[in-house]
């Protein structure tokens, strides 16, 4: 059994309790009790123990939406506008999965535990990241990804996505899980959808899904116009028509309680359905920044009784995977909040919000006796506003503990 202590422990419990000279007593799996560190110490038997003096222990963070296979973009990719985005993602994908790539997506592997990070949800488009995640120290939900509108092509995809889903599946343990994410409405064809539902529901896979990022993919969907219309002539040489509408395409995926990214454009409505289909936001507020220039309302979400998940998206529509960076651009971005409630939205966003019911199975997202022993250290020498200048200040962790063991990144 080991002690950890530190100043101050911030909880992400729902009462967002912040516990001074905390302490964690626990083992491998899991927190066996939380108290006053001196308490902990007189009370059990310790095998290991440390308090880290001038320091804040929260729960190992969670990045639920990034893409490792774009590891390798540093200005190949256009900014300042979706259309111009995607056209130059069709345009540099394939040199961006170049030999060079798995070197970038182990430094990002090792960027993402030096943020804090215990938990990733990874979207795999190729399966180039399964076995360097799989290997690594951090805990992964491996979404394989579906995209394909082309009718002529979908055999080929379906094969594709049933071969990757059985290679990942192989991997089950409480440190990795698959699942299956499927691209966006514009950009799935409905009987790859299906396939790709079909096999979600017979294996119990969770489901992560891009939604109406972009005001191009609302008008797409709502009129069959816009920039779609000409991308699909362009790239695909086909004419098409939007092959659902937002409401019907949430529609199908009634019954699997997915994760939507972005949720840029919803309406009420749809971020209502979005609850009422037991759906998680995820927010990327920088790449929502980059690509779209919109931030999605927190208000509204809270107001429908969503709580609002953040993760940093990939490096393809991001300068960096860094959630602690994430956070305070976001800090400063929803410049209408109250900076001290913003700053403990944005880390229940990221520990308690992400974590809950997720598909490990495991209790994680909060410092509580039952719950994971995944841990974040970080230097903080306040005594005031802790949640808050802890997002201003902390650049890295001093410390990552995931299963109760010292993560080495080095
Ligand atoms: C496709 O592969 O069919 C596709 C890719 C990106 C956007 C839309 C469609
Ligand atoms: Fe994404």
């Amino acid at each position: 059994m080991y002690l950890l202590g530190a100043d101050f422990l911030i909880l992400c419990n729902d009462s967002f309790e912040i516990l001074e000279n905390g302490g964690i007593y626990f083992d491998n799996k899991k927190i066996l009790k939380i108290d006053k560190y001196n308490e902990l110490e007189k009370a059990y038997d310790i095998k290991e123990k440390k308090y880290y003096k001038d320091c804040v222990i929260t729960p190992a963070f969670a990045n639920l939406h990034t893409h490792f296979e774009f590891s390798k973009n540093k200005g190949e990719l256009n900014f300042g506008g979706f259309d111009k985005w995607l056209d130059s993602v069709i345009i540099n994908r394939d040199s961006l999965m170049d030999s060079a790539l798995e070197d970038c997506m182990q430094r990002d592997i090792k960027n993402m535990l030096k943020s804090g990070i215990s938990c990733v949800g990874a979207i795999s488009s190729y399966g180039y990241d399964l076995e360097i995640l799989e290997q690594s120290q951090i805990r992964v939900l491996y979404f394989n990804e579906v995209i394909g509108s082309k009718e002529e092509a979908l055999p080929f995809l379906e094969q594709s996505l049933n071969a990757r889903i059985e290679d990942s599946i192989g991997y089950k343990s409480d440190r990795f899980c698959a699942g299956v994410a499927i691209h966006s409405p514009y950009s799935v064809h409905p009987k790859l959808l299906q396939s790709a539902l079909n096999i979600a529901k017979l294996e119990n896979l969770p489901l992560s899904v891009h939604f109406l990022e972009s005001r191009q993919e609302r008008m797409w969907l709502d009129s069959g116009n816009g920039y779609f219309l000409d991308f699909f002539k362009r790239f695909f040489d086909s004419v098409c028509e939007p092959f659902y509408s937002a409401d019907s395409f949430l529609d199908s995926l009634n019954g699997f309680s997915p994760y939507f990214t972005h949720a840029l454009f919803a309406s009420d409505l749809e971020l209502k359905k979005i609850s009422k289909i037991n759906g998680k936001i995820i927010s990327c507020p920088k790449s929502n920044r980059l690509l779209n220039n919109k931030l999605l309302s927190l208000k509204k979400c809270d107001e429908i009784g969503i709580d609002v998940i953040f993760a940093t998206d990939g490096r393809s529509s991001n300068d960096d995977i860094s959630i602690l960076d994430e956070l305070r651009v976001a800090l400063y971005a929803y410049n209408d909040y109250d900076l001290e409630y913003l700053a403990k939205k944005l880390l229940l966003g990221v520990t308690n919000y992400a974590l809950k019911n997720n598909p490990f199975g495991i209790k994680a997202g909060i410092l509580e006796a039952g719950y994971v022993s995944d841990f974040a250290v970080f230097k903080l020498k306040a005594k005031e506003q802790i949640p808050l200048k802890l997002i201003l200040y902390a650049k890295e962790v001093e410390a990552l503990y995931i299963n109760g063991t010292k993560v080495d990144y080095e």
